[in-house]
């Protein structure tokens, strides 16, 4: 079967929902109902949340940022770590009662968490009253799956093992009008031994160069600015894909798109991290000079039996290949601590990274057991008190590093994009260098979405205040 088929197929399968779209809306859209989503873990599931609140608004469901009161609660959930799935337990406590009070009232679990069976079985038993579960790989039938649960008034419980073909087309909301996320794959093929992405994800598989570019230029027609491109691991897109595409096609593909002023992409593993992206990155202006570039850990054989696929030497020649390359270029990552059989030695060689590096920012996590990972039955848990002694001596050199970064930047002048308020002072708006640098700047409401040139004045240790020039 050739993939242009498979295109044909999954459109024919996004009318299908639309037509019950059209059906439901006949039902709904008067009755003023409306509906809350909340959205845990990464930017898939943010990306995931925004097709659902597409479907929810064609179907004539009103947004309500009210959780509370809102008839139709949706979460999208994550289970990269347990705290993740505790708090989705504690909110579906509270909300048997709202049942009682709100005959209209209905609850969809949907995400990474509902991918596990042990979770399915605690809802299964504990949880009764939750409406609809559905999963990663069966977003877009959500049309189908609430028209069943309103016409039967059963529960609805649909989970996929593994996804069918790639569903392009569905309606979506945009949460920005000026920036957007885009996935260019789904799914994971690495199986890092503490991560439970790939079981709930499932396989690697990209989306078509073509369908990618067509939908960035539509966004960029449409006023976007910045796009970022997300995949679990972007450096292997392509590699499903017949036609011999790499990631680095990709980008100088979608870098001639006139108009688009910002690409960013998320996540690289430093596995394969190619001189030909290095050099695409160099040669295209509006392909940003900042990466994330998780190590999770600086220890050799803490990474192999991570199963990684890198060496601490590896990862940091690889830095210093892309900062010659690529001047002014910031890094980000992600660090894990406290993974089994971490020692002191091993624990030092992370905090020697992260001075070598001088990361911009860095997540820092401690690690969490996950169930049906190997790391989860592997000897040598380290115990609770040494992971906190040494997750606080993370964060303090992370932040100190950060710091310096920051206060070296008084003087200096950028260009920022500016995305929102600021949270601390209404009079500011905050935006992002090309750099990804935090800056706070004086300016009116309407500037959100513009570009601006600023002056940094002073330096805090995540941000940066600015004035316009
Ligand atoms: N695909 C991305 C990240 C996906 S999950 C990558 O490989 O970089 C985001 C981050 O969560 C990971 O980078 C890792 O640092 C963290 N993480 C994943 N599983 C974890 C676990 N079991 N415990 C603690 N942190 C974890
Ligand atoms: Fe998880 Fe590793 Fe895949 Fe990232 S690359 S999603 S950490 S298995
Ligand atoms: Fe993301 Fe959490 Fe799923 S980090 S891929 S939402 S498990």
């Amino acid at each position: 079967m050739s993939k242009r088929t498979n295109v044909n197929i999954t459109t024919e399968e996004a009318k299908k929902q639309d037509n019950i779209i059209t059906e439901l809306a006949y039902h709904i859209k008067d009755k003023g109902l409306t509906f809350y989503i909340g959205t845990f873990g990464c930017q898939m599931n943010a990306l995931d949340s925004e097709k659902i609140e597409g479907i929810l608004v064609k179907i004539g469901y009103i947004k309500t940022e009210n959780e509370k009161e809102a008839d139709f609660l949706i979460y999208n959930t994550c289970c990269v770590r347990e705290n993740a799935e505790l708090k989705i337990y504690g909110k579906l406590g509270a909300l048997k009662h709202r049942k009682k009070k709100n005959p209209n009232f209905m609850i969809a679990l949907c995400g990474c968490m509902m991918q596990q069976d042990i979770v399915l079985e605690t809802l299964k038993k504990s949880y009764k009253f939750v409406d609809i579960i559905f999963g990663t790989f069966n977003i877009y039938k959500l049309p189908e799956l609430l028209q069943a649960r309103i016409e039967t008034g059963e529960h609805i419980i649909d989970i996929w093992e593994t996804h069918e073909d790639i569903v392009e087309d569905l309606p979506s909301i945009r949460k920005h009008e000026f920036k957007s996320c885009v996935n260019i794959m789904y799914g994971c093929n690495n199986f890092c031994t503490y991560c439970i992405v790939p079981y709930v994800r499932g396989r690697e598989r990209s989306r078509q160069m073509e369908d990618i570019y067509l939908q960035v230029k539509n966004l960029v027609a449409e006023g976007v600015k910045e796009i970022m491109l997300l995949g679990q691991n972007v450096n292997s897109y392509g590699k499903n894909l017949e036609d011999g595409a790499t990631f680095a096609h990709l980008l100088e593909k979608i870098a001639t798109i006139e108009g688009l002023k910002r690409i960013r992409f998320m996540t690289s593993h430093p596995k394969d991290f190619s001189d030909e992206l290095i050099e695409c990155i160099t040669k295209h202006d509006n392909i940003c000079n900042s990466i994330h570039l998780p190590f999770q850990s600086g220890s050799t054989s803490i990474l192999k039996q991570m199963n990684r696929g890198y060496t601490k030497e590896d990862y940091l020649a690889l830095v210093n290949k892309i900062k010659k390359s690529i001047p002014n270029v910031t890094l980000t990552t992600d660090i894990i601590v406290g993974f089994p059989g971490e020692t002191d030695k091993d624990f030092s060689d992370t905090i020697d990274v992260v001075k070598q590096v001088k990361y911009l920012s860095a997540f820092t996590f401690i690690y969490s057991k996950r169930t049906g990972t190997p790391a989860a039955t592997m000897e040598n848990q380290i115990d609770e008190k040494t992971i906190k002694v040494r997750f606080n001596e993370l964060v303090n050199t992370v932040d100190n590093i950060s710091s310096e970064f920051m206060h070296a930047q008084i003087g200096q002048e950028y260009e920022v994009l500016l995305e929102d308020t600021s949270k601390n002072d209404l009079d500011m708006l905050s935006g992002r260098t090309d750099t990804g640098i935090l800056v706070h700047v004086k300016a009116p409401i309407n500037f959100i979405g513009e570009f601006v040139k600023v002056k940094i004045i002073s330096a805090k240790t995540h941000y940066l205040i600015a004035e316009r020039r």
